[in-house]
């Protein structure tokens, strides 16, 4: 390919903190380099719109490091391969408009795309490519379920705010002597629960990798119960659900995945139920997505937008930048969407988990847990 003139970025799927700084990491790399920037708003759905594409200069990135959102917007809508139209009797159906937008990239002409997002935008991002687009995903979620790196950037600080969370119920359960049923988020993975469950000495950790059998949680709880330590507290992946059920859906809309949520509320019910103990839901949401995002996350975000550059100034397409530390590297999108990233059940945390007593519902705790 030729000289880079003009590239574009956006960020699509649900927010996580660190976006702007990665925004603001390609746009003074590629302003280093002579070229051009355009924003792209709204996630893709700024390609159908071209009075959504907006200059991106030293000027529109300052002092955003820091900030969380983005500066371009997101959406989990309008995926341009099943992108939503309302038909002439009022039906929903799902089009592919690809073609559509690759045309527009190409009358703009715009060099390559940085796609800044998660495994939804990066099966896009890889679909765009094999239509001929030039493009570097740059890997976001706080989930941190995407294949090919170590690490997404957004991880980092839901965990923090999901750890400080926990760390402030741990008084008010004791004070009370409650179960605190702490539901994070995670989709389909339990990195958030079993990273803020272990750090804040969580006595149970439910993830969707191991399906749980309520009767042990109880017995958890009244095992703790009959120690003299009358509150417990247990982090609840909104993935996790017991053995032969289901994962708890609270509510899809068409072109957009289930939304999961409610697991914790049935945690508790049944541990109230069964154990004759008091227990509370706290569901943190999109707080695990909001505010500052923490010194890892920016740096992390900043390397990998510096990364994305000279990976266009390299030639290197259809591929996302990953981290495996110490370096950044690039692996191909195919090998990023190709499987989700779970929780390793022999992993190092979840052997410290296992050796520090957590239950994660499966029988296989050991004697210790919480404090
Ligand atoms: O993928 C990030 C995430 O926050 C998930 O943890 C959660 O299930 C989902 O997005 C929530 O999406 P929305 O913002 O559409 O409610």
């Amino acid at each position: 390919m030729g000289r880079i003139r003009r590239i574009a970025i956006t960020t699509g799927g649900g927010d996580a903190p660190g976006l702007n700084a990665v925004i603001r990491s390609v746009v003074l790399s590629a302003l280093q380099r002579n070229w051009e920037v355009i924003g792209i708003r709204k996630g893709y759905e700024g390609l159908f719109d071209t009075s959504k594409l907006i200059p991106l200069d030293r000027d529109s990135v300052r002092g955003i490091t820091h900030i969380g959102g983005t500066i371009l917007g997101t959406t989990n809508r309008g995926n341009p391969f099943e992108y939503p139209m309302r038909c002439a009797d009022g039906a929903i159906s799902l089009v592919d408009r690809s073609d559509e937008l690759v045309e527009t990239f190409r009358r703009m002409r715009i060099d390559a795309l940085v796609a800044i997002g998660g495994d939804g935008s990066m099966r896009i991002a890889h679909g765009l490519a094999e239509k001929g687009l030039p493009v570097v995903g740059v890997p976001k979620t706080i989930d941190n379920d995407l294949s090919g790196t170590v690490i997404t950037f957004g991880f980092d600080t839901a965990v923090t705010v999901a750890t400080d969370a926990l760390d402030r119920l741990h008084s008010t359960a004791e004070a009370h002597e409650r179960v605190m049923v702490v539901e994070v988020m995670g989709r389909y993975a339990g990195w958030i629960a079993l990273h803020s469950g272990v750090a804040s000495t969580a006595d149970v950790i439910l993830i969707p990798e191991i399906p749980f059998d309520i009767d042990i949680v109880c017995d958890k709880v009244l095992d703790r119960e009959a120690r003299g330590r009358h509150f417990t507290i247990a982090v609840v992946a909104e993935g996790a659900h017991p053995v032969g059920g289901e994962m708890v859906v609270s509510g899809k809309a068409v072109g957009q995945e289930v939304r999961l949520g409610g697991i914790a509320e049935q945690v508790a019910a049944a541990i109230e139920e069964r154990t004759g103990k008091e227990s509370r839901v706290v569901r943190l949401g999109h707080l695990q997505r909001g505010g500052r995002p923490t010194t890892f996350d920016r740096l992390t975000a900043l390397r990998f937008g510096a990364a994305a550059v000279r990976t266009i100034e390299a030639g290197i397409f259809n591929v996302m930048v990953a981290l495996d530390p110490p370096r950044v590297k690039t692996v191909e999108l195919a090998e990023a969407v190709s499987r989700m990233k779970n929780v390793p059940l022999d992993s190092d945390t979840m052997l410290t988990a296992r050796d520090l007593g957590v239950c994660f519902g499966d029988g296989t705790d050991g004697e210790e847990a919480g404090t």
